[in-house]
């Protein structure tokens, strides 16, 4: 992209950052609405460190207060997404009917890895295939502890799931893409 088109998107950009915040200002809960908008607006559906100072500067916002608002809730991304978003229920019912062994096949069949890292330092996982086509998550519960272990594949919940299974929806997505 040259620069001048680089500067022209840059430019819509903040002013639809601009009008959505003009459009919840004085809301309750404006500054969720106003960060769930941009995200969806924004391409690989996530929150980048600059939309964020823009953000905080636009509706006065501590930015720490937005970051701890954007990490808290699992609906917000601080990183590009895949185009396919695959998630893993991390919950104690699902940990304890396998979903470990579930997270662990995944990340062998897309080549991602990271589990034992995010989970020792507390933190939900998020890691992205090199060719963006998938994101791998973890979630600490998705209330559905009876379908355990549960895995959620583009918003659709799946429940009692089991490697085999995992591997059909994966091959599934690779044939819709590969068409
Ligand atoms: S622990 Fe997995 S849905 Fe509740």
């Amino acid at each position: 992209m040259h620069s001048i088109e680089r500067r022209a998107s840059a430019d819509s950009t903040l002013a639809f950052i601009d009008a959505i915040v003009g459009r919840h200002a004085g809301r309750p809960g404006a500054l969720l609405g106003i960060l769930e908008a941009v995200q969806e607006k924004t391409p690989h559906n996530f929150l980048p460190v600059e939309t964020l100072r823009y953000i905080a500067e636009k509706t006065n916002t501590p930015l720490s207060r937005m970051y701890s608002v954007a990490t808290f809730y699992a609906l917000f991304n601080l990183d590009p997404q895949g185009e396919h978003t695959i998630c893993v229920c991390r919950g104690t019912a699902c940990h304890t009917r396998g979903s470990r062994a579930l997270l662990e096949s995944l990340e062998l069949e897309l080549g991602v890895s990271g589990e034992d890292k995010a989970e020792s330092e507390g933190k939900k996982l998020s890691l992205t295939t090199p060719d963006g086509k998938y994101t791998v998550r973890t979630v600490a519960c998705f209330g559905q502890c009876a379908l355990a272990p549960v895995v959620e594949i583009d918003h659709r919940i799946s429940g009692h799931v089991n490697e085999r299974t995992l591997q059909r929806e994966i091959k599934a997505l690779n044939n819709a893409g590969s068409k």
